[in-house]
């Protein structure tokens, strides 16, 4: 569905992407890992387009997205989950979700909205509530349910366990896979804890100092000799 392809990147003069190839297979979870500073979030802000390729190729669904704004891969179904800040926490959590819709009919923001509420039975209760006040794993799924308002086929997610205790980890990673194989949204995740996320993904990227260091499942990745894995995690 989204390939890079021999992808370099960087900030100003700083390169921090080297020959990335990479792909989010349809239908699946892909996982990125790899150590703080590898350049796993600078590859999700390179797909939603908001730093440049320098070189090589990004497509998406067969169509180059070279140059497209955030605000058109949205349309083109490609939504983004950053790393940390999760909520816009003036606004309530019905304003959060209507956020994920900009880009749609006012009428199909409120069908949307109710439709992905459904999903997530915890928020209904809370919806007049100023969303900086919820819980860190209620702002998770907030986060989550607003990015699925946009009607998304690929998700990207960015550490969405970061600061989570872990019983309300298991729940976010519990309902990512329910958006991905009861809805049919590809996954495409950013994560530090390692075992919890191979846990639940198809394939795997493991990412060393701007370089894909590995590439397989994570079957490949758990049989690889103990000594050659140490390099990869
Ligand atoms: N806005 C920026 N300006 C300059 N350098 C940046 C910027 N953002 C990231 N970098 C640098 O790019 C490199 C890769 O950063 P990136 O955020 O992609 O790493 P990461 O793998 O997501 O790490 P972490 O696990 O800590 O989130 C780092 O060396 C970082 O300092
Ligand atoms: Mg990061």
């Amino acid at each position: 569905m989204l390939t890079l392809k021999a992808a370099d990147a960087g900030y100003g003069k700083k390169q921090v992407l080297f020959g990335i190839d990479l792909a989010a297979q349809t239908g699946k979870i892909t996982a990125i890992i790899g150590p703080n500073g590898a350049g796993k979030s600078t590859i999700l802000k390179v797909a939603h387009g908001l730093l440049p390729l320098w070189n090589g190729s990004l497509m998406f669904d067969g169509a180059d997205l070279n140059g497209a704004s955030p605000a058109q891969r949205v349309r083109q179904g490609i939504t983004f989950c950053p790393q940390g800040n999760r909520v816009f926490g003036e606004l309530n959590v019905r304003e959060n979700l209507e956020l994920g819709g900009t880009h749609l009919p006012k009428k199909e923001v409120a069908e949307r909205v109710a439709a992905i509420l459904e999903l997530f039975p915890q928020l209904p209760p809370r919806l007049k509530q100023t969303a900086g006040t919820l819980s860190g794993g209620e702002q998770q799924m907030v986060a989550i349910a607003r990015a699925l308002v946009s009607k998304p086929k690929l998700l990207m997610l960015d550490e969405p366990s970061l600061g989570l205790s872990p019983n309300v980890l298991k729940d976010v990673f519990e309902k990512i896979v329910e958006v991905n194989r009861t809805h049919g949204v590809t996954v495409m995740i950013v994560e530090q804890k390692v075992r919890k996320v191979l846990a639940i993904a198809d394939h795997v990227y493991s990412l060393k100092l701007g370089k894909v260091a590995f590439s397989g499942s994570p079957a490949e990745l758990a049989a690889t000799p103990e000594t050659l894995r140490k390099l990869f995690l």
